[in-house]
């Protein structure tokens, strides 16, 4: 059984000055943990998706890179198993809402990438990678390059690019943002899908409530800056998860109850 990942922020805070100087608090003092889940009875670890929700401009963001080691706490500790963080690192893996393809690498390329920055040899990562394309449904599309891709599909191979090295922890920070309505509820399925096979811990950003009930196994709800915890709410649906679930009465009644929650 693999070890069960936790992840720790106690006391967090931080502050930027602005070009003229003043001092702007944008996570005040931020509290939550990640652990991974164990399937009941078999004691399996089912990761866990975990949601920060918060209205734009509430330090989403901010928190994220921290916990991605690009970005230190003024305050306060964010540790990984125990561990603190202090810098970037390969047991996390990152995706951004702006698509972050090489551009002048093939698709393949792109996804074998991180492989071969560990030192794998050609063929296997070529191997590892063809099977990522071919989950995420662009193994057509290995020897393209990026530019041919459309948004969605860019943001199909950022997954299969984070998925390959395997990181303890996957950071995606609005990554259906620049999305059109209908293929961000694609990538929402597509998102299911892929993470319900992989189960992997992810921490996921969004300012979008329906997306946070859709995906999310816990959502915490941020405040406005200067950001703190709201509320934990724990989403109760069972999983697998169909985008249908929009529409029952339960999830509008969650929907409605953090719309409040929010305010905006
Ligand atoms: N490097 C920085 N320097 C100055 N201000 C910043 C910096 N990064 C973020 N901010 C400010 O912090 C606030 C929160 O930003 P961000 O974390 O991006 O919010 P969110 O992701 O929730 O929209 C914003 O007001 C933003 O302008
Ligand atoms: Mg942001």
């Amino acid at each position: 059984m693999a070890e069960r990942l936790k992840l720790q922020v106690t006391g967090v805070a931080k502050s930027f000055t602005t070009p003229q100087g003043t001092a702007v608090e944008v996570v005040k003092d931020l509290n939550f943990t990640i652990e991974d889940l164990v399937k009941p009875g078999t004691g399996q670890d089912i990761g866990e998706f975990f949601v920060l929700l918060g209205p734009s401009g509430c330090g989403k963001s901010t928190v994220l890179r921290m916990v991605a080691g690009l970005v230190a706490p003024d305050r306060g500790t964010i540790s990984l198993d125990g561990v603190a963080i202090d810098g970037p690192g390969r047991d996390r893996g990152m995706v951004f809402q702006a698509y972050t393809s090489f551009e002048w690498m093939s698709v393949l390329d792109n996804v074998a990438y991180g492989l071969k920055l560990q030192g794998m040899a050609l063929a296997q990562r070529n191997k590892i990678a063809r099977a990522l394309l071919e989950e995420v449904g662009l193994e057509a599309f290995a020897d393209a390059y990026p530019a041919k891709l459309s948004g969605g599909q860019k943001q199909r191979v950022a997954i299969a690019r984070t998925l390959a090295v395997n990181p303890k922890m996957i950071l995606m920070d609005e990554p259906f943002g620049a999305l059109d309505a209908q293929t961000r509820m694609e990538m929402q399925r597509f998102l299911l899908e892929v993470w319900g096979r992989h189960a992997n811990t992810v921490l996921f950003v969004t300012h979008d409530i329906g997306e946070s009930l859709l995906l999310a196994d816990r959502i915490l709800v941020m405040s406005p800056r200067p950001t703190t915890v709201l509320e934990e709410v724990r989403v109760p649906f069972a999983r697998p998860r169909e985008p249908q679930l929009r529409h029952t009465k339960e999830f509008s009644q969650l929907e409605e109850y953090l719309l409040q929650r929010i305010g905006n």
